[in-house]
């Protein structure tokens, strides 16, 4: 069994939908939710799964030692960031090298960076007039959206859309494609 841990801050869709592409898999399995945000909606989101979240302050998420213990104790194949807002420390890229993995809801290195998140990105989009904008996977580093894609998917943008639109058709994408990703790294 290869077990993920999802790390999530917001609404959790793409933490739900990847719960449910696994629910069923006897090969790779959902283990895990950690949240920064005692208030996230991938809290609720999770309860029908029975997957455990773990909610964590900024003081444990710094004690290397109490923070790898917490993590160790799902034994992660691959920690994956959907939505999750927080830098990812050094140490835990080091401990779990090339095993860390986020969605970006943009062609990168377009639109990343510190600030660069959901509709913060739509809009960026818009603003810049963009005709096509798309989804990247990618490892992930001790900088924001800097690590080696893994995978894009794009979509075309006409001079209608709002970033509103643009966050549905982001989302669509989304839906698609992050959970054959990730099971496309976790059958190698
Ligand atoms: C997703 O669109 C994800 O790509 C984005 O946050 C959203 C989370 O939605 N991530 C970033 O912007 C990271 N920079 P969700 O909580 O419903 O899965």
């Amino acid at each position: 069994m290869k077990n993920i841990i999802i790390f999530a801050s917001g609404s959790g869709s793409n933490a739900e939908n990847i719960a449910q592409y696994f629910k069923d898999s006897i090969t790779i399995k959902v283990v895990a939710v950690f949240t920064n945000n005692a208030l996230a909606g991938v809290i609720n989101r999770m309860e029908k799964f029975n997957i455990p979240c773990i909610i964590f302050n900024r003081e444990e998420y710094k004690n290397e030692t109490l923070f790898l213990n917490k993590i160790n104790t799902f034994e992660p194949d691959l920690i994956v960031l959907a939505g999750f807002l927080w830098l990812v420390p050094e140490y835990l890229v080091n401990t779990f090298p090339n095993k860390i993995i986020n969605i970006h809801p943009a062609l990168l290195p377009k639109f990343g960076g510190k600030g660069m998140y959901g509709m913060h990105v739509h809009q960026a989009v818009k603003q810049a007039k963009e005709t096509e904008t798309g989804i990247t996977i990618h490892y992930v580093n001790n900088r924001f959206d800097e690590g080696k894609t893994i995978f894009n998917a794009k979509t075309s943008l006409t001079e209608n859309d709002t970033p509103e639109s643009i966050a549905t058709k982001i989302h669509e994408l989304e839906m698609a494609h992050f959970p054959r990703v990730i099971e496309g790294l976790l059958s190698n």
